[in-house]
């Protein structure tokens, strides 16, 4: 395991579902962080798809001391190297790009790069990575893509993230390949601007249970 990979896994710690947040007022990055920690879920990924994210990265991880900030939708250097200034602890990028790796190799913050394909996992197993995201899931084959998958490149495994629920986390998270997965249910846009921290404590913690080792249930 490579060194990058061992910084992943402390970062994730043994979380098995990631909140997938867009912050669109500053003003909630702390308070969110703190709830979605409070219900067990520490490690967060911060999405740069609004136009605070970056100091939201940086106002979470000062005002949430137990939450992981990490950064996710990331798409280019540019991005990855103003996500590690801001803090971000790991980074989450929907695909993969020739530069974006090579920033990733130059930088100690870990990266959750994207892949689908079986070439696209092959050039990233090439790099060193052994855990990618696979996004969007459920569109992209879902479960029965995953499947396919554990057989012919065993050594990799994945955070799907794209139509992941409640509904049907447990079940991702069952499969030999899988090793957490991502998604906006857990802090949806709705219960944010209410600033309904409570709820979403409470569907951080559900979201935990799911994550931990048991029987399946939706
Ligand atoms: C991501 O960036 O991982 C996804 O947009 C999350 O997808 P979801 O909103 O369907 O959970």
């Amino acid at each position: 395991m490579t060194q990058k990979t061992e910084r992943l896994k402390a970062a994730l710690g043994d979380q098995r579902v990631i909140p997938v947040i867009r912050i669109e007022r500053l003003t909630d990055a702390g308070p969110l962080a703190r709830a979605l920690a409070a219900g067990g879920l520490r490690a967060i990924e911060i999405t740069l798809r609004t136009p605070d994210a970056l100091d939201a990265i940086r106002v979470a991880a000062a005002e949430a001391p137990d939450a992981v900030v990490g950064a996710g939708t990331i798409l280019g250097a540019r991005q990855f190297e103003q996500a590690a200034r801001a803090g971000a602890r790991f980074i989450v990028s929907p695909g993969t790009t020739t530069e974006l790796i090579d920033t990733a190799r130059s930088s100690d913050v870990p990266l959750l790069p994207g892949a689908i394909t079986p070439s696209e996992i092959m050039a990233l197993r090439e790099e060193g990575y052994s855990m990618l995201k696979f996004f969007p899931a459920e569109q992209a084959g879902g479960m029965s893509f995953l499947k396919a998958l554990s057989s012919p490149i065993a050594d990799v495994s994945f955070c799907p993230t794209g139509g992941v629920s409640a509904a049907n986390a447990r079940a991702y998270l069952d499969l030999p390949n899988v090793f957490c997965v991502g998604g906006s249910w857990v802090a949806p846009d709705a219960m944010i601007a209410a600033g309904d921290w409570t709820g979403i404590e409470d569907l951080a913690r559900k979201a935990a249970t799911i994550g931990q080792v048991g029987p399946t249930f939706a």
